[in-house]
């Protein structure tokens, strides 16, 4: 029976699912750590405004369960040496050097962590990847521990995690399947055990290590594939007439397809689906399966592809030419109800159009301007004054859309659609641009008012 656990990692993985973990266990005392500082200081304001994180719901769940059984701290020796069971939930991001740059996923906080446990542990320990790792990483994991600790038993799981940001409460709270994977029965049993305590026993899946892991890049893909697909059609669909929403409408309803995930868009972004996919295709590369390697590296190309086209689509209908040109960007978040921003397809679009000497004004309801920045100068495709030269960051709408040459969409807030935007049209300069990356927007409401409306797959 599990009494105490710990979670390596307070990010957008760690903090949500512990938050719920803690919430649904009063009985387990719950000790998230991470080594940032400054992240576990804002886990802990007192104004819950201020969590690290925004997803809605959470700030209700942390206030259930914060002080009660769910802890935030810098103590990651204490928790690990307290734990009964021990979450990695710490970040796994493409390599930037060496071999697999690009491509395979980096190990190495992964690594330090196990190096940690080992370290410290003096008891036995049910350890669980929470982060999406490669394939087989759980057997690199048990080597560590079992070559560096101290003589004790680890019991590895993996538990990948499924919540998709924007809606992590409610995919927590209401989970298509909880998976773990793992060799042996107590410890899964004992994993079970926490899920239970609110998810419905059938939605439990258990595998072996290797099935579960796989499971989870294989998920991925499949998810980012269907968007790869529909956007492959958005481009048939503006060269043809055709309208990619009807179209998606129409072979959604066979419910052998199904209608979700089937939404044009400018691109996909978010920490998971590029990253998951360079890494299956480096693993099938690994094992010689060039085809299947190539076969998903598609998906990947075209979502450059979208990203690129939206930008030259861009450039071309304002004359070939953006140099000097105010362009409005609404949104800079992966995806609307969150304020993370890793691989969101506006950081592409804007470099492109920053390219051009366009000058743009960027604003987002929950993306601080500081990360908006980071963001781009992480891109090195110019100097960080260059990039604050051509960029701006404003605090609200109308700053941004002010003198606008052109209005380009790139998240899909709810908010923008609310906006009085007769009154933007009178704001902007003319003719008055607007291009929808989410289609998020009425065409013939944009019209009307006098706007030269162009969106994704019309
Ligand atoms: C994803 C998976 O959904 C989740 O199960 C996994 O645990 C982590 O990766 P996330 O990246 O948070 O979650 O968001 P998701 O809703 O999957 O969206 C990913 C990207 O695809 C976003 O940029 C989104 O705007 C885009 N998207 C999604 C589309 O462009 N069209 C769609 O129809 C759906
Ligand atoms: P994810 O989206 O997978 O949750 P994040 O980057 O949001 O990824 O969160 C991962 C967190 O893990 C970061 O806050 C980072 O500081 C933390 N972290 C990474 N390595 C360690 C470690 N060895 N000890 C403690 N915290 C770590």
């Amino acid at each position: 029976m599990i009494k105490k656990i710990a979670c390596i990692g307070a990010g957008y993985v760690g903090g949500p699912t512990m938050s719920v973990i803690a919430q649904k266990n009063p009985h387990i005392q719950v000790t998230v750590v991470d080594m940032n500082q400054a992240r576990i200081a804002a886990w802990n304001d007192p104004d819950l405004a201020n969590l690290p994180i925004y997803e809605p719901g959470l700030t209700d769940v942390v206030a259930e369960a914060r002080g009660r059984n769910l802890f935030f701290s810098t103590e990651v020796d204490q928790a690990i040496h307290e734990a009964d069971m021990i979450f990695i939930s710490v970040n796994t991001p493409t390599k930037t050097y060496g071999k697999g740059k690009g491509q395979a996923a980096d190990l190495k906080y992964i690594e330090l962590c196990a190096r940690q446990i080992a370290a410290v542990a003096s008891t036995d320990k049910i350890v669980v990847e929470k982060s999406t790792l490669p394939v087989r990483t759980a057997q690199a994991l048990k080597s560590i521990l079992d070559n560096t600790g101290s003589g004790v038993n680890f019991h590895i799981l993996s538990n990948p995690e499924f919540l998709a940001e924007g809606t992590a409460i409610s995919d927590l709270h209401h989970p298509d399947r909880v998976l773990i994977g793992g060799e042996d029965d107590r410890a899964i049993q004992a994993l079970v055990d926490i899920y239970a305590s609110w998810v419905p026993e059938d939605r439990i899946l258990t595998t072996n290590l290797w099935s579960s892991e796989l499971s989870k890049l294989v998920a991925n893909a499949f998810l980012a594939q269907r968007v790869s697909s529909i956007n492959s059609i958005s481009e048939l669909c503006e060269a043809t007439g055709a309208n990619v929403d009807e179209v998606a409408r129409a072979v959604g309803k066979d419910s052998r397809i199904g209608s979700k995930f089937l939404k044009a868009s400018v691109g996909f972004g978010g920490s998971c689906f590029q990253k998951d996919i360079l890494n299956l295709v480096y693993i099938a590369r690994s094992y010689n399966l060039h085809e299947v390697a190539d076969y998903w590296e598609q998906v990947i190309l075209l979502n450059d592809h979208q990203k690129t086209r939206f930008a030259e689509r861009i450039i071309r209908t304002m004359y070939n030419t953006v140099n000097g040109k105010h362009i409005a960007f609404l949104g800079w978040a992966f995806k609307k109800d969150t304020n993370d921003s890793r691989e969101s397809a506006a950081i592409y679009v804007a470099d492109h159009l920053l390219e051009e000497e366009a000058q743009i004004v960027v604003y987002d309801p929950k993306v601080p301007a500081e990360q908006i920045y980071r963001d781009l100068d992480a891109l090195g495709t110019r100097s960080p004054e260059d990039n604050r030269r051509l960029l701006q960051v404003v605090e609200s709408p109308s700053l941004a859309l002010q003198d606008a040459h052109a209005v380009a969409v790139l998240t899909e807030w709810d908010e923008f659609r609310t906006y009085d935007w007769a009154l933007v049209k009178q704001q902007m300069k003319r003719p008055a641009f607007v291009f929808d990356g989410r289609k998020l927007l009425n065409r013939k409401d944009l019209e009307v008012l006098g706007f030269q409306y162009y969106a994704i797959g019309e």
